[in-house]
């Protein structure tokens, strides 16, 4: 079963189709796109991605429909999402023959998508592209429009926004993901149910997801993921209010993942700061201790994290401090005040998000 929906923001309107197989019929994505093959095509993608055999599938059904298609392949993990990897991509597009009219295809994960996007915004001033996901964090990372590259201070922190001009999202690449990022992308999925999907987030509580459950089951789980991040984005493109929600476990969990040297993975380090959140609400009197543990359950019984092993806090907060959302002695956090109802607060202490952390991971406290 393919899906489709749109995603309308007031600058662009775009469709996002997830379904099995839809690699082969990526001339059709594109010609409803109106590219056609008089355009020439780009596809970056990286060595994991390639190694599996998508790039070749994807090159070859496009030639065979006419076009023609340069590739740039980029080594695996964040490590690629640099200004210099750009650079490159920038050089091997214009050796390509690639020109105003050209369309850039993303194949792969976030990281692919984030670097892919963001020199699709800047070369010759931005041209098209087109998001084709091959991870399940990428059902968060390929809608919205946020596109990106890290410095050597800080992730993410030169980019645009650039919306594609379709997410072709093919559930049957993910058979290849590895487990651990096949749970990692869950912690996303079950963030989104928190955040407004509590049928979502039950049925994950009922019956759980820890690996690939087949193409058919991970298009409906992905479908419904995605619809709650479109419809925050409808309504706040560009991050000025509403989209904050979207950080709800990402304020500690960003933390988590720098301090641990990226050891833990972006979904592992974002489940630990799900947890951390949900004791932050349970202490403002927001959140009913059993949703807390619910929480945590849920998230173990994907195999993720729920604390860290003696992580201390005070590095913690010196990172949050760190980010680049946080400008003022007072922080601002996405917490759950349910199951599906996230607030944006703006006056977070650090002895708040201490007295968590300290529940959390405490000897007696704690929910893991
Ligand atoms: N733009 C946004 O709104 C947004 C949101 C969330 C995350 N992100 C970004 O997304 C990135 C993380 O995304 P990710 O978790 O998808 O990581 P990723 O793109 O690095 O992919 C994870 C790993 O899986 C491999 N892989 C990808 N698809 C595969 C497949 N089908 N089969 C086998 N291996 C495969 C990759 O090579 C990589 O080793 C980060 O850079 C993060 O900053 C962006
Ligand atoms: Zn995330």
């Amino acid at each position: 079963m393919t899906t489709e929906c749109w995603v309308q923001t007031p600058t662009t309107r775009y469709p996002v189709v997830v379904g099995a197989g839809l690699l082969e019929h990526m001339p059709e994505y594109l010609e409803r796109a109106s590219v056609g093959p008089d355009r020439p095509l780009f596809v970056v993608t990286d060595e994991n991605v390639q190694e599996v055999g998508y790039a070749d599938q994807l090159t070859a059904v496009l030639r065979n429909a006419g076009y023609s298609v340069g590739v740039g392949v980029v080594p695996p993990s964040d490590a690629s999402k640099t200004l210099q990897t750009a650079e490159s991509l920038y050089e091997q597009m214009v050796a390509a023959g690639l020109r105003r009219n050209g369309v850039v295809l993303a194949l792969g994960g976030g990281m692919v998508g984030d670097l892919a996007g963001f020199v699709a915004a800047t070369y010759y001033r931005g041209i098209p592209f087109v998001q084709v996901p091959t991870t399940l964090l990428a059902h968060d990372s390929s809608i919205g429009g946020k596109v990106g590259v890290n410095l050597k201070s800080g992730k993410n922190l030169v980019g645009a926004f650039h919306h594609p001009l379709a997410v072709v999202y093919d559930v049957s690449t993910l058979a290849t993901l590895p487990p651990r990022e096949w749970r990692g992308g869950m912690a996303e999925v079950i963030k989104h149910g928190l955040i407004g999907n509590p049928e979502l987030f039950a049925d994950l509580a009922a019956r759980p997801v820890p690996e690939y459950p087949g193409p058919e089951f991970t298009a409906s789980l992905v479908s419904r993921a995605i619809q709650v991040k479109i419809r925050i984005v409808e309504r706040d493109e560009h991050e000025s209010g509403e989209r904050m929600k979207l950080n709800l476990g990402h304020t500690v969990g960003h933390a988590v993942e720098q301090y641990s040297g990226y050891r833990l993975n972006h979904g592992e380090a974002v489940a630990i700061g799900l947890v951390v959140e949900a004791e932050m609400a349970v202490r403002r009197g927001w959140l009913s201790g059993s949703t807390r543990d619910q929480i945590s359950l849920v998230l173990q019984r994907h195999g993720l994290p729920t604390r860290t092993d003696n992580f201390p806090f005070e590095a913690i907060a010196r990172l949050i401090q760190h980010d680049k959302k946080n400008v003022n002695a007072h922080w601002t956090f996405a917490l759950p005040r349910a199951v599906g109802d996230v607030a944006v607060v703006r006056d977070v202490t650090s002895e708040e998000v201490a007295a968590a952390w300290a529940a959390v991971h405490g000897e007696n406290g704690g929910t893991a």
